[in-house]
């Protein structure tokens, strides 16, 4: 194992990350529960991840080919989903070679595909039910169905992606579900909707393929409901202290002197910043944990270092562990103190981050 002298590390458990899916799978009994892995499984890794789940899952789902062909190239035999389907004609080509599954949702791609009479993986179509991002509307895709080949239509999936799924008593949700489903009912298709806070709000939504992102990493799309199921975090994000000082009354703490001692206080260093992907926007008072007490950020965060205020803790000292969210802290308590959300915060922890995986089946 590399030497490390900086002990800032993200440990991933893979025992939360197996047993996170499987719950969340059974809330959808009779679907196909996909993993979408994208941007490194959400910052977990996503080789990793693939590889701890390959014996769970029927497929993975990524935004991007490159992202699908890092997967294939790593040993991952089964089905990926490229959900922004092919960027460039050349991906009907590479999809054809890997079994990648393309989710079209454009008339260019749709064009690319008729020169590509011999693509037979099997093809999602995107219906815009009112996300207003991707997607063919109702009509025009009825006009683009004409440009499939027999055996294109052949294990056509039609799917869409709700935009409002986390609020549980948000209507336009229902709306969404009879859009695709009014449109899906005139063709022999499968059918795909929910994402996590559909599989778990929404059980009308559940269909052939769901396809489970955030929660799958333990962490709850749903901050304002409680969930019907135990989620495990998967990351802990833990750094230590690497210097403790003490202040008096009125004196300050980091660049810009952003936060003043209002009594004399005992400050914590902690060797994590900016740029491993701890927000710079992170408000004085955010949570950490130390020795099983909480404490609040005192100060700017900087590209390295984090300043605690530890003045009501007992027994902290040097070397000390930090945890920055994960088991003992949710990292959406966190993110409300970032004006920020769990997603962003999971994706943006930076590669110079060393990850350690733990509990992983031999
Ligand atoms: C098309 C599509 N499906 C599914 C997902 C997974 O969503 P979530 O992470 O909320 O489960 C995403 C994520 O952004 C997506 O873009």
């Amino acid at each position: 194992m590399l030497y490390r002298s900086r002990k800032t590390q993200a440990i991933i458990n893979l025992s939360a990350l197996k047993s996170n899916y499987q719950n969340i799978a059974n809330l959808a009994p009779h679907s196909k529960t996909i993993a979408v892995i994208k941007a490194n499984a959400y910052g977990h890794g996503a080789i990793e991840v693939a590889k701890s789940l390959h014996s769970q899952v029927p497929a993975f789902a990524v935004a991007f080919m490159d992202e699908a062909i890092v997967l294939r190239t790593a040993g991952i035999t089964l089905p990926i989903l490229i959900l922004e389907g092919p960027l460039d004609e050349k991906d009907f080509s590479l999809a054809k070679q890997h079994n990648f599954w393309l989710m079209l949702h454009n008339e260019q791609q749709v064009s690319w595909l008729k020169h590509h009479p011999d693509y037979t993986e099997k093809l999602w179509l995107k219906i815009d039910t009112g996300m207003n991002r991707l997607g063919f509307s109702p009509e025009s895709a009825k006009e683009m169905l004409t440009n499939l080949t027999l055996e294109q239509k052949q294990g056509l999936v039609i799917c869409s992606h709700f935009s409002s799924a986390d609020e549980a008593d948000n209507l336009k949700t229902q709306d969404q579900i009879a859009c695709l489903r009014s449109f899906a009912q005139k063709y022999s298709c499968q059918i795909s909707l929910a994402n996590s806070a559909g599989i778990i709000n929404w059980p009308q939504s559940h269909d052939d393929f769901n396809r489970l992102g955030l929660a799958l990493y333990g962490t709850n799309p749903t901050p304002a409901k409680n969930m019907p199921i135990e989620l495990a975090p998967v990351m802990t994000l833990q750094s230590t202290i690497i210097a403790i000082r003490n202040l008096a009354i009125g004196e300050s703490v980091g660049y810009g002197e952003s936060w003043q001692a209002k009594r004399d206080s005992v400050i914590a260093t902690v060797a994590i910043g900016y740029a491993d992907g701890y927000p710079r926007n992170a408000q004085a008072g955010t949570p950490v944990f130390i020795n099983n007490q909480l404490a609040p950020l005192a100060g700017r965060v900087s590209m390295d270092m984090i300043t605690i205020d530890i003045t009501e803790l007992t027994g902290v000292k040097l070397g000390d562990v930090v945890e920055l969210w994960g088991e003992n802290l949710s990292v959406e308590l966190v993110a409300e103190h970032m004006n920020t959300i769990n997603y962003e915060l999971l994706t943006c922890v930076s590669a110079r981050v060393p990850k350690v995986y733990i509990n992983q089946e031999t």
